[in-house]
This record gives C-alpha cells, sequence and structure tokens, in this order.
C-alpha cells in the first residue's frame, strides 16, 4: 500500500509519531544551483512535416510533453536539510536505516553533519551508485556517480537481509571456478547501474528520476515485507514502486504538485491495484499523524 502525501517535508515529519518507520530513503534537491527541469519528447511519424530522419529514412516529428521542474538552489542549503535528518532519526523505528543519496556536491558536509546527528558509530556504508551515461568533459574526469549514505539507527541491530542481496557477474570470471561464475557475487559498496533509460516504460518525465532497479536492492536488504517505509522528497515515487513491488508499505512526500500528479498517474495502472482490484495508493494532502 502506498501513500502519498502533498506538502512541506518538515512539517509532515514533525507530526510522525517516534519510531513510526522502518526504513527511510531519501534523494534531496542536489543544490545544482538551478532549477532542475525535464520536458519528454516524443517522435511521431510524419513523412510530409517531419524534422528528423530515422530508419529506413522514415521521417518523424519531434512533440514535446509537459515540463516537470522542481527548484535546486538554496542559500543555506545544510540549514534545510539539518531539521529534517534530525526528525528522521527520530522516526525510525530501533531497527531501522536511513538512506541518504546526494552527489559531489554536497555529499561531505550532509556526512559530518549525520554523524553529528547519529553518531559516528551509526555510519555503516557510503554506497557509490556508479553510471555511464551523458556527456563526457574533455577538461576534468566526468562525474558519474552518485554518493549514498547508510545510517543505522542502531549500529548494534539493524535489519541487513545477506540472503536477499542479488548477485552480479565476477570481473574475472575465468579466475573462478565455472559454478561460482555462473553463481556470480554479492557486489561491494559501489553499485554500477544505469539511469533510467531515456525511452524506457519506466520514464515517468519528472527531472532526475531515480532507477527503481537500484532502490529495490536497499528495500530487499533493509527491510522485511510489511515494514513501514518512507520517502519524504519523493519525485516521481520510484522508492515507492520499489517498496510495492516486494510488499512493503510506503509513504511519499513531496511539495511540488507536479511530482504528486506524476506519482498518481504513476501508480493508477493495472500493475499497481490489490488483490481485490482496488488501487494501492491513496493521497492525502499534508498530514499530521501517520496512518
Ligand atoms: C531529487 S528529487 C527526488 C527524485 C526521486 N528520488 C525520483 O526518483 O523521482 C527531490 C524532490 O524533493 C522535493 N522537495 C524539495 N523540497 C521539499 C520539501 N520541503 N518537502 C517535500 N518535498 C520537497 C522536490 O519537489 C523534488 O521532487
Amino acid at each position: 500500500m502506498l501513500e502519498i502525501v502533498q506538502g512541506d517535508n518538515l512539517s509532515f515529519l514533525q507530526g510522525c509519531a517516534a519510531g513510526a518507520f522502518d526504513l527511510i530513503y531519501v534523494d534531496p534537491p542536489f543544490n545544482t544551483g538551478s532549477e532542475r527541469s525535464h520536458t519528454p519528447i516524443r517522435a511521431v511519424r510524419d513523412e510530409q512535416g517531419g524534422d528528423r530522419t530515422g530508419f529506413g529514412g522514415r521521417r518523424y516529428r519531434t512533440q514535446g510533453g509537459q515540463r516537470r521542474s522542481y527548484d535546486d538552489a538554496f542559500d543555506d542549503y545544510l540549514a534545510f536539510l539539518e531539521p529534517r535528518l534530525v526528525e528522521s532519526r527520530r522516526v525510525l523505528a530501533s531497527g531501522g536505516s536511513l538512506f541518504v543519496h546526494l552527489d559531489s556536491r554536497e555529499v561531505h558536509y550532509a556526512k559530518v553533519m549525520l554523524d553529528t546527528i547519529f553518531g559516528r558509530a551509526s555510519f555503516m556504508n557510503e554506497i557509490i551508485w556508479a553510471y555511464d551515461y551523458g556527456g563526457r568533459s574533455k577538461r576534468r574526469w566526468p562525474a558519474k556517480h552518485d554518493s549514498i549514505l547508510w545510517y543505522a539507527r542502531d549500529p548494534e541491530r539493524y535489519t541487513f537481509n545477506y540472503d536477499a542481496i542479488d548477485r552480479v557477474p565476477y570481473m574475472a570470471p575465468g579466475l573462478v571456478g565455472a559454478e561460482k561464475a555462473a553463481r556470480g557475487k554479492t557486489p561491494t559498496d559501489v553499485w554500477w547501474h544505469t539511469i533510467v533509460p531515456t525511452n524506457s516504460r519506466e520514464r515517468t518525465g519528472y527531472p532526475t528520476q531515480k532507477p527503481v532497479g537500484l532502490l529495490e536492492r536497499i528495500v530487499r536488504v533493509h527491510s522485511n515485507p510489511g515494514d513501514r517505509l518512507l520517502d519524504f522528497f519523493a519525485g516521481s515515487g520510484s522508492f515507492g514502486e520499489a517498496a510495492e513491488r516486494h510488499g512493503r508499505y510506503c509513504t511519499l512526500v513531496d511539495v511540488n504538485p507536479a511530482a504528486i500528479e506524476i506519482m498518481q498517474e504513476r501508480f493508477t495502472g493495472a500493475s499497481f491495484r490489490g488483490a481485490d482490484g482496488a488501487p494501492v495508493i491513496r493521497v492525502k494532502e499534508q498530514i499530521h499523524e501517520t496512518a
């Protein structure tokens, strides 16, 4: 079951009971200093007036979809993040974990702040999400990774389902036996995963959408079926989709009406119906208690 909440996440968090959630994943704005936007484009066959030539000389006309955006410029980014991360710790259950997804612009500052909020012993991993897509700078190394910081509420007792970890191919399968090579190995803290492909069915048209496959690993390993999950910078709701695929409850909060609209579209399809055929989502304006 997914619950979508429209409103500012700080007041949402302040209205939640202590220990309400077993797993929190957040992907806040990265403080890029500008608006993040995305306008999906679609190529429609048009032999007469097309502006592009495709396979076999066929002509296509480019059609623009609806532009979606959110602000990503902060005078004091850490002052924005801090009260939300303090609340995150309060609303985590005793065996729960927080995952904070950032890039190299702010991750080091956020790490120092999270060490202060959770205690350094609660820092478990910095996961590097490595991808390889898009432009390549000729003036410096192309930046093709994000960082995901993992903090456990209690570093002595937290959910880590080792058996639920998916396996990845060996880099040099010839150096291990055939059986091992076929089974693959468990990943390290560097996770290679493609971005959401531009023309894939997964693509919602929301800027900075994260791939569900990446988030499914977090859901499977760091929570159990029936657990209560939260993403309070939800965007297009990718974390909610990962949670729903694995039978977890998930609350998705976003302040941007465009994000709420995208999530409503995303989760009303046939694949998001319960056993009784009823939709798996309900949408709320800002609420002050968790259901
Ligand atoms: C990087 S995007 C999240 C993308 C998301 N992980 C996805 O896969 O689509 C950050 C989101 O945080 C939302 N946001 C920013 N400030 C917020 C606030 N104070 N309360 C709730 N949401 C906020 C923005 O509207 C934006 O949708």
